[in-house]
C-alpha cells in the first residue's frame, strides 16, 4: 500500500473531527473522499500530509510514519488546499518558479524547464504571462493544480478542487484531474457525489469523522449504494 491510515483520531477541544478513521490506498488509485461540510475531509488530508498532529492512530506513507518523514516525504506528495491560497500579486511564472525553489530545484535552468513543462500540462500557456490576480477562477485553479504537481508527486491530495467553478471550467478541471490520475495516486475531496462519479475509481464516504462507506465506484453503483451515499450527504 502506498498509504495506510490506521485508526486515526483527531480532536479539536472536546470535538472529534476524526474518530477512528482507517483507509488504505494502493498506488495508482483515484480516491474520492466524499462527505458533507464539517465531516473531517480537510482534517484527514492535512493529517495525511503530516501538517496536523493527530491524537491517535498511525499514518504510513510508503511504509514510513508521516510524522517521521519530514520534508523528504512531503516532497513526494502534492497538495492543493481548500480555497486554493495563491499570491495574487505574483505572475504565474514567478509563482511557479518560487514553488520550484521551495521544492529544492536549485538551478535556474532546471526551474525554468520544470515551470514551462507544468504550464503545458495544466493548460495554462495562454494565461501564463499574467499576474495571478488577472486570471479567472478556472485558471487560478489551474495554477493551484500546477503548484501541486510541479515536483511530480507520487501522491496528489486535492481538497475540493472543483468548488466554485462554472460548468465549463468544471469540465476542464475534471478532465485534467482525470489525466493526472492515469499516472498517479490521487485523493480528492468533494461534497458533490457527481464529482466522484466523474473522476474516481473508489468512493470513501466520511461523516462526522467516521468512514461510513468505502467501495469501488462500480460496486457502489451496482448495489444501489449511491442513494445511501446521498443520504449520508444530506445529514
Ligand atoms: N482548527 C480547528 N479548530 C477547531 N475545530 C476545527 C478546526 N478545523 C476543523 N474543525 C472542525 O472539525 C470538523 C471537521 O472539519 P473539516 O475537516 O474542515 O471538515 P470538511 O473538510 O469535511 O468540511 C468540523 O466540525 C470543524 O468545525
Ligand atoms: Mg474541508
Amino acid at each position: 500500500m502506498l498509504l495506510e491510515v490506521h485508526d486515526v483520531t483527531k480532536r479539536y477541544g472536546p470535538q472529534k473531527a476524526l474518530d477512528g478513521v482507517s483507509v488504505s490506498v494502493p498506488k495508482g488509485q483515484v480516491v474520492g473522499l466524499l462527505g458533507p461540510n464539517g465531516a473531517g475531509k480537510s482534517t484527514l488530508m492535512k493529517s495525511i500530509l503530516g501538517y496536523l498532529p493527530t491524537d491517535g492512530g498511525t499514518i504510513a506513507f510508503d511504509g514510513t510514519e508521516v510524522r517521521d518523514g519530514g520534508d523528504a516525504m512531503r516532497r513526494r506528495m502534492g497538495y492543493l488546499p481548500e480555497h486554493n491560497p495563491l499570491y495574487p500579486e505574483m505572475y504565474v511564472r514567478e509563482f511557479l518558479d518560487f514553488i520550484a525553489g521551495l521544492h529544492g530545484i536549485k538551478s535556474k535552468a532546471a526551474r525554468d524547464a520544470k515551470v514551462e513543462e507544468t504550464i503545458k500540462r495544466v493548460g495554462l500557456s495562454p494565461e501564463a504571462h499574467k499576474p495571478i490576480s488577472a486570471l479567472s477562477k478556472g485558471y487560478k485553479q489551474r495554477v493551484g493544480l500546477a503548484q501541486a504537481i510541479l515536483h511530480d508527486p507520487e501522491l496528489l491530495i486535492l481538497d475540493e478542487p472543483t468548488s466554485g467553478l462554472d460548468p465549463l471550467q468544471l469540465k476542464e478541471i475534471r478532465n485534467l484531474i482525470k489525466s493526472f490520475g492515469e499516472s498517479r495516486t490521487v485523493i480528492l475531496s468533494t461534497h458533490i457525489l457527481q464529482e466522484v462519479e466523474a473522476m474516481c475509481d473508489r468512493v470513501v464516504i466520511i461523516k462526522q469523522g467516521r468512514i461510513v462507506e468505502d467501495a469501488p465506484l462500480g460496486d457502489l453503483i451496482a448495489r444501489g449504494g449511491l442513494e445511501q451515499a446521498f443520504d449520508a450527504l444530506a445529514g
